[in-house]
């Protein structure tokens, strides 16, 4: 009701100010890593403890749908370069249905805000049949079934999340992912200890940096002012962000029906520069320098078509708006979690432009917001 949205005019809205609050919560209580804060799981089988199993697991299968699927994807890119374990990301209702090979030192990690996800469930009864008995899940209701069937699990708390378009879930998914990471890198003997300290502080400063993210929301009610006019939409992004892009794409499609897809940025040329005319804005999250020689031969070759760049840049690049390009520039440099912090802009860019195409924000056409049956 009208209460409980406070000052907000939707649900969405007020979940995408409430991000620093629900990382806060989420990571309230984490002094260090250890393997225990994973197990929150009530009646989960005598011996099957984190420790052990962090210890003992050589891989890591990811599983999940929709927004906590590109979670996953960003989870990879930090398991194999912080942990440097090797890591699969499915969407749940391709791995149910597929012949695959079972490793039975896999951690099956799956993902789900809500826990009752048929396909994700699913896919989870799949792997154990498979005779994968490792199982976690980050999940963002404790008494789901997720949290039930998994042996470990790292609950999350985003709050009850309405809006259809997930937003604090992903944020808070990332945050519990990221600890994750460090947890199988400690018992892989690959965290130090001025690393770790080094993580807990970045993480524990993610809420003040969260909001001093959100407070460029005028800039992005400007772009979402060009956005409104347009049918179709490219996101590109490289590494990390490139989840990140995908995630931008999937709230802008769901919310204003605008067309939009996402490419790993040095794919553009293998096919969607095709697409590019005055009528595609090109959205490019481009977190750092070592990549900025790239963006520029992208910009030049949308500029080339008419296309317009809508850059995301990091605190310290070296890009400056001009024509066809507009720059937001990031308040700090984040490092690895600069992911929670880029998605931001791209919620309010999706929010901002279904609230200037008028349709139906938190409960967008044809979508629910939890998806228990097939
Ligand atoms: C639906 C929702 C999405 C969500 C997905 C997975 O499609 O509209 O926002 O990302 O389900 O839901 P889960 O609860 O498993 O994260």
């Amino acid at each position: 009701g009208a209460a409980e949205l406070g000052p907000y005019r939707h649900y969405m809205q007020k979940e995408i100010f409430e991000q620093p609050r629900a990382i806060a919560d989420t990571l309230e209580g984490v002094e260090g890593i250890v393997p225990e804060l994973f197990d929150q799981q009530a009646n989960h089988a005598p011996g099957a403890n984190a420790a052990r199993v962090f210890a003992q697991v050589d891989s890591v299968l990811i599983l999940a749908c929709g927004t906590s699927y590109y979670s996953g994807c960003t989870a990879k890119y930090w398991i194999e370069s912080i942990a440097k374990i090797p890591c699969q990301v499915e969407v749940a209702s391709e791995y149910r249905y597929r012949d695959s090979v079972p490793n039975p030192n896999t951690l099956v990690v799956t993902i789900t805000q809500s826990g009752e996800t048929a396909d994700t469930l699913a896919a989870l009864r799949h792997a154990q049949s498979l005779g994968m008995k490792h199982t976690l899940t980050i999940c963002n209701v404790a008494t789901s079934a997720m949290v039930r069937e998994c042996s470990l699990a790292y609950v999350t708390r985003a709050g009850v999340e309405i809006g259809v378009a997930s937003t604090k879930a992903f944020t808070t998914q990332l945050a519990g992912l990221f600890l994750l990471t460090l947890a199988l890198a400690q018992a892989k003997g690959r965290l130090s200890s001025e690393d770790e300290a080094r993580h807990i502080k970045a993480m524990r400063h993610l809420p003040a940096a969260l909001q001093a993210v959100l407070a460029l929301e005028p800039q992005v009610i400007a772009w979402a002012e060009d956005f409104a006019k347009k049918e179709n939409a490219l996101f590109l992004g490289r590494g990390l962000h490139y989840p990140i892009a995908m995630e931008g794409a999937l709230k802008l499609k769901e919310i204003t029906y605008i067309h939009a897809e996402a490419y790993a940025a040095g794919e553009l040329k293998h096919g969607p520069l095709a697409l590019v005319t005055s009528e595609m804005p090109v959205v490019t999250v481009a977190p750092n320098d070592s990549l900025l020689e790239k963006l520029k031969s992208n910009l030049h070759e949308v500029r080339a078509r008419g296309g317009v760049l809508y850059v995301l840049a990091d605190a310290d690049t070296r890009i400056d708006s001009g024509e066809g390009l507009h720059v937001i520039r990031m308040p700090e440099h984040y490092g690895e979690l600069s992911p929670l912090l880029h998605v931001v802009p791209l919620q309010l860019l999706a929010y901002h432009t279904a609230l200037a195409r008028g349709t139906d924000v938190d409960k967008p056409r044809n979508l629910a917001k939890s998806v228990t049956v097939e």
